[in-house]
């Protein structure tokens, strides 16, 4: 069966990882009172991390541009096929808007990104009170279809790993681990 390149399978597992630490990092640092210094690291960090998915974000889409997926298994129903195909161009469009949701908040927040620390990233937009609550709300809604779309497609994974075996989970999976 036809597999997924090197570089597809090394950017969806970065992608993925990297997307969890930025979800539970976000969660964790919104619980946390009053303005702490502890609560403003965390806040840089969950930034840089989210906007390192949007860059790999970028670069994936260029790659898949290139390098289209695999066809999927003759025998799969039609049905799935549709789904399949919907639920991955959702995620691809939620990888790009949940880092510019937040990234568009900050700045309306009037909190420009410096990246790493060191690299002042574009002010796009000037602080702006009315978009603020908007924004930190699309941002929020957002991460919620990523959670139920991200859920979604682990289920899926599993099905064909269990139930299917029909080796399309095998496919996204690094050479070393299936030999
Ligand atoms: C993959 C990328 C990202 C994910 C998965 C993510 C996830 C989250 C989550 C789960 C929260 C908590 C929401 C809540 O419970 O209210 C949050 C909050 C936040 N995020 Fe992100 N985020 C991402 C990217 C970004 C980026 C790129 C920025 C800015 C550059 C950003 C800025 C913020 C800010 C400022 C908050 C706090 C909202 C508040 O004031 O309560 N996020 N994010």
């Amino acid at each position: 069966m036809q597999r997924y390149t090197t570089t597809t399978i090394l950017l969806h597992w970065l992608i993925a990882a990297l997307i969890v630490a930025t979800f539970l990092l976000g969660l964790t640092m919104v619980d946390i009172h009053g303005l702490t210094p502890t609560k403003l690291k965390y806040f840089s960090w969950h930034k840089w991390l989210g906007v390192t998915v949007l860059g790999l974000a970028c670069l994936r889409m260029l790659w898949r541009l290139k390098n289209p997926a695999p066809a999927y298994p003759a025998g799969m129903p039609r049905w799935e096929q549709v789904s399949a195909h919907a639920l991955h161009s959702l995620l691809y469009v939620l990888i790009f808007a949940v880092p510019i949701s937040g990234y568009c908040y900050s700045l309306a927040a009037g909190v420009p990104v410096v990246y790493l620390g060191v690299l002042p990233l574009p002010v796009l937009m000037a602080p702006n009170p009315e978009l603020k609550p908007l924004l930190k709300l699309a941002h929020y809604v957002l991460n919620m279809i990523l959670l139920g779309g991200v859920g979604l497609h682990v289920l899926a994974a599993f099905k064909h790993l269990f139930i299917d075996r029909d080796g399309v989970f095998k496919r996204i999976l690094p050479r070393s681990i299936i030999n």
